[in-house]
């Protein structure tokens, strides 16, 4: 296989471990745990793995010998860059366990546990997988592991392979259900351990004990990487507004990191849209009023960021797509009246079956935006936000205004748009050091853990604004993040999904700046992502972190 110049330099690159975690290992118990809320449900949910201590790790003279550990590892959900050095690090440090010690990798997600599809990972194929982005080792898939009949079928490979211990790399969603599968195969003492390592670009896996998530780091850098370039262009050509939506299903850190590193004229904040009640009418004025600002300074050019999931965060978009998502439910009767239906005739058809209020926002969004609305729904029922054209919706809209404000002699500029979506092309970047040795330390965390028996833990690396060396790693109870949300209908034990936190550091630091970069031209050029050079631009970490961690 031929692979790029940066590929094969990076390949030699050795992930920095901290300092706990480079000889043999000893494993301290802190205090037993509570869960973040609801204790007594979630006690009585979980009581096999409630209440554990937590871990940290110490470096120990004694290198006892144990038995080789077969192990399972799944990839699930979306790609975030360093994957492959979670698996990497599991590899490496089972192996330290115990050389005879063996890794198989579940192929496509969660699925692949049930569907009874794996790999061995041997050194050899590992090797050309080292410090990549992607998932694609062993794929990942959005299949979720909630069905006993699922955990059971799991149980007959893991026995298969004698397999002991199985590693869940996901989000909340996924880590909340290797902790239930934790709790299962302990109840049925079937001798299998669960491990989860937290990952997701949208950085909503967060908490006091897990600093980041894995991949916000690079996805973020690369990001801000375009919208520094595009900054300098908007600010070259002076004649376009460039509208650019971020991925983030629904918590908006992308966006406000991203806006940190760039120091764009607008950023959105769903969090803050969703506090304020802002419909989508006050959300167009305040872009609107800044643009005119700006125009009336000469400046008919800007950057305008949007996260991805606003519009389910605006109050009144949010019962729409309620209302749809009733409506259009799969296997539904007006579903399937609805599929009938010329496309040219659906927004009358769909504004007719809403509520009167509902009926009219729908019917007064641009009619590519009403007809995304009513695209298909994900497996959950939910419209899929990534789908919808936020940053057109918003641009239409802002021009409208933009066109009543010059009737009225409030703007006299021009008003050009560009749009953009960045997700995608951030997700499998090369894992910046960071990613690349966070993600290896969770990796050789999770295989500490498993050597010590633990199950229903989560790895963790905290400290993570100081030098590699210096992270503290150990494990987290999952059942300490935990508490009961409604989920289609009914109360569920989940890990609480962190979303941009309205007294947090990292926000009050754009809103103290916000206005300066709205009306100034303050942009930031970040470049992109450097493996070698100077510290200071190689390993830093996101603002966020940074601004999260100087408030400790
Ligand atoms: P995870 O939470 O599974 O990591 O996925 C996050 C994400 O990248 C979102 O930002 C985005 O909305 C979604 O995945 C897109 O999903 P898909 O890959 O299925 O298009």
């Amino acid at each position: 296989m031929t692979i790029s110049a940066l590929q094969k330099a990076r390949a030699q690159y050795q992930p920095k471990l901290p300092k706990s975690l480079k000889g043999a290992v000893k494993i301290v118990d802190g205090a037993a745990t509570e869960s973040i809320a609801d204790q007594a449900e979630i006690k009585h949910l979980f009581p096999n793995t409630y209440g554990m201590p937590l871990l940290t790790f110490e470096s120990t003279s004694d290198t006892g010998s144990v038995a080789p550990v077969n192990v399972g590892v799944i990839l699930s959900g979306g790609q975030a860059p360093g994957g492959h050095n979670v698996i990497s690090g599991i590899f490496d440090g089972i192996k330290k366990l115990n050389p005879d010690s063996k890794l198989y990798g579940f192929l496509g997600g969660p699925g692949g546990l049930v569907d009874h599809q794996y790999m061995e990972i041997t050194a050899d194929f590992l090797e050309g997988y080292r410090n990549t982005g992607g998932f694609d080792i062993i794929g990942s898939g959005r299949t979720k592991l909630e069905e006993e009949a699922q955990f059971d079928k799991g149980l007959e490979i893991l026995k298969k392979l004698e397999i002991k211990a199985l590693v869940i790399i996901g989000g909340d969603d996924s880590n909340t259900n290797a902790c239930v599968l934790a709790e299962y195969y302990a109840a049925k003492k079937a001798g299998v351990q669960v491990v989860g390592c937290p990952k997701t670009i949208d950085g909503d896996l967060k908490n006091e004990m897990i600093e980041t998530s894995f991949g916000f780091d690079t996805a973020v850098k690369v990001y801000s990487e375009l919208i520094g370039n595009i900054q300098r262009d908007a600010n070259s050509a002076k004649k376009y507004w460039h509208f650019i939506k971020l991925m983030g299903r629904s918590a908006s850190h992308i966006g406000l990191e991203a806006a940190l590193q760039t120091q764009p004229n607008i950023t959105l904040i769903s969090e803050e849209v969703a506090a304020k009640k802002q419909t989508l009418s006050e959300i167009v004025d305040y872009m609107a009023g800044i643009i005119a600002k700006r125009a009336a300074n000469g400046e008919n050019f800007g950057v305008a960021l949007i996260p991805e999931g606003l519009v389910e965060f605006v109050p009144e978009m949010k019962a729409l797509i309620a209302e749809l998502n009733d409506l259009l439910a799969e296997g539904s009767t007006a579903e399937q009246e609805f599929k009938m239906i010329q496309k040219s005739h659906r927004i009358d058809w769909v504004a007719g079956k809403l509520s009167t209020e509902t009926s009219t926002l729908f019917q007064s969004l641009p009619s590519s935006i009403a007809l995304q609305l009513t695209l298909d729904r994900d497996p959950h029922g939910n419209v899929q936000v990534s789908l919808i054209e936020t940053e057109k919706l918003l641009g239409e809209m802002v021009k409208t205004r933009l066109d009543e404000m010059k009737k009225a002699g409030e703007f006299k500029g021009k008003f050009g748009t560009q749009y953009h979506f960045f997700g995608y092309e951030g997700r499998c970047a090369a894992p910046s050091n960071f990613d690349a040795d966070y993600c290896y330390s969770l990796g050789y965390t999770a295989s500490v853990l498993i050597g010590a028996g633990k199950t229903g833990y989560m790895s963790s690396v905290r400290n993570t604004t100081s030098p590699a060396e210096e992270w503290i790693a150990g494990g987290v109870p999952v059942t300490m993040m935990m508490n009961m949300e409604k989920r289609h209908g009914h109360m569920k034990p989940v890990i609480q999904k962190a979303l941009v936190e309205l007294d947090g550091a990292p926000y009050k630091y754009l809103v103290a700046n916000r206005d300066k970069w709205a009306t100034e031209t303050c942009y930031l050029y970040p470049g992109p992502i450097q493996y070698w050079g100077p510290t200071e631009v190689c390993d830093r970490p996101t603002v966020t972190l940074q601004l999260e961690q100087q408030g400790k």
